[in-house]
């Protein structure tokens, strides 16, 4: 058997695994929204962080499924909530579940899709449920903390990049982090190795928030499967809204705000103006620092994790991946 599977590999696992799951059943307007997400894939980055971590400390990566699956499905769930929140219209290219059905119904099946991520843990050995079931718990609750941030967020005045780092470890990266925490135990790490991969994965998160707030302005639509500009209309205090509000002088700065603020103007124009600022203020290059500084210290976390380097090579390919992604 080979020991180290490579992303690709494991992300078509991860989707045999998701295939599997019966979702064919009544009521049809609970089940169907959640194969219809499911359906549209996406990256599936979180499940395969789960079996790559797994897979540094065990060559069997079986017991890691359930958790794989669970981390999926919980963080489908929040899109469809969050698609609600945001008013986002498109998510993988697609409508999203409110619009094509309708926002009661995209709250029933994500709280369905919750339950389901739950029901996947059922699946472990007492013995992993008992250590992988509180890393989940406390991560699902942070999660709805840093989603609860973002919107008050909206319509706070002040908020500085350490209160937006603060926001985003919650509603991204702590996901992400526990999904490598928990793979690493299903495959018997210890303790310190876990939580390096945790650290690892907080970082990397933080990275890909930030790569997300960059792409929601600078993306081909088509490539990144959501509207562009959506940020920019619902008013998100984004890395970029925050730099440029710190760094623009007095007149640029009041231009921004009532850009911002005015919900009369065309949202195209809307768009196109603070765009405009952004790339005045070099705030795009500002961004992209910012990543790179922040891939550097999560690849400072793997260095110390306690496995031969050639181990570490999936995750070193996947920290790079984040970086340089368009969807
Ligand atoms: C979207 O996550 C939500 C964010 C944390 C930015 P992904 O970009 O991983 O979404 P999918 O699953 O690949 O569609
Ligand atoms: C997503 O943040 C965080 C969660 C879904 C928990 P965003 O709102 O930026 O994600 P997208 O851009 O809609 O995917
Ligand atoms: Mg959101
Ligand atoms: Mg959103
Ligand atoms: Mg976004």
């Amino acid at each position: 058997m080979k020991s180290m599977f490579t992303i690709e590999q494991l992300q078509q696992k991860i989707s045999d695994e998701i295939n599997k799951v019966d979702l064919v059943k009544e009521p049809a307007n609970l089940y169907q929204p959640i194969k219809y997400t499911l359906d549209a894939g996406g990256k599936r980055i979180r499940p395969a962080l789960v079996l790559a971590a797994c897979n540094i400390f065990s060559k069997d990566i079986e017991n890691a499924i359930p958790v794989a699956l669970a981390f999926e499905v919980f963080h489908n769930f929040t899109l469809l909530h969050d698609d609600i929140m945001d008013n986002s219209p498109k998510r993988r290219n697609k409508e999203t579940v409110h619009v094509k059905w309708n926002e009661n119904i995209a709250i029933l099946s994500g709280d369905a899709m919750m339950i389901k991520a739950y029901g996947f843990l059922n699946d472990l050995t007492a013995n992993l449920l008992k250590e992988i079931f509180p890393v989940f718990n406390k991560t699902a609750l942070e999660v709805c903390e840093g989603q609860q941030y973002d919107m008050d967020f909206e319509t706070t005045e002040n908020v500085s990049e350490k209160d937006y780092l603060k926001m985003i470890k919650l509603k991204t990266s702590v996901l992400i982090a526990a999904s490598l925490k928990a793979g690493a135990i299903s495959g018997g790490a210890n303790e310190k190795d876990a939580d390096l991969l945790y650290d690892f994965g907080l970082n990397i998160g933080l990275a890909f928030q930030l790569q997300d707030d960059l792409l929601d302005v600078y993306a081909d639509t088509n490539v990144f499967g959501k509207q562009t500009g959506n940020d920019i209309i619902t008013g998100k205090k984004t890395f970029l809204l925050i730099n440029a509000m710190e760094r623009a002088d007095d007149e640029t700065l009041k231009e921004l705000k009532n850009l911002i603020s005015d919900q009369k103007i065309d949202k195209q124009e809307k768009v196109a103006k603070v765009t405009s600022i952004y790339n005045s203020l070099g705030i795009k290059e500002l961004t992209e620092n910012k990543i790179s500084q922040l891939h550097n210290k999560a690849i400072n976390s793997l260095n110390s994790l306690s496995v031969e380097n050639g181990k570490k090579e999936v995750l070193l390919s996947f920290a790079d991946l984040i970086m340089k992604r368009k969807k």
